[in-house]
């Protein structure tokens, strides 16, 4: 879950005026929650993204999340920065298929 509303969000968003971010540990749900009601206006993502490669279509397509190795954090190297899979061509189809199910 994101830092919880109760206690940092409500404070910091009565005394801030301008664009306020917030991140850590929000899923895209809880992310869209947080936009929706105001006590947001952005969510940025950490480790969702490096594990992510398309994070954003991934959100859009409603696919699953690779989930991310927290071993290969601060490693110095390309292992667990850039060999994170993409969605392959199955998978995105699969995923389209299930987020216009409902719509049929
Ligand atoms: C491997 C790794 C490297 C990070 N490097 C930075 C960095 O250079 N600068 C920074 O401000 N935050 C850095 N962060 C923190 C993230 O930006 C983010 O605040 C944190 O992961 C919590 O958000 P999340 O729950 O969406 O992952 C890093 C996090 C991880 C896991």
């Amino acid at each position: 879950m994101g830092i919880q509303t109760a206690d940092v969000l409500t404070p910091l968003r009565a005394a801030f005026h301008g664009t306020l971010i917030a991140n850590m540990g929000y899923t895209p749900a809880e992310a869209a929650e947080a936009i929706g009601s105001g006590s947001v206006d952005a969510v940025a993502f950490g480790r969702a993204f490096l594990a992510n490669p398309d994070l954003p279509e991934r959100i859009r397509l409603g696919a699953n999340l690779n989930a991310p190795n927290d071993k290969t954090f601060y490693g110095g190297g390309a292992e667990g920065y850039t060999d994170y899979p993409f969605l392959t061509d199955a998978q995105r189809e699969a995923a389209r298929d299930n987020a216009t199910e409902g719509v049929r």
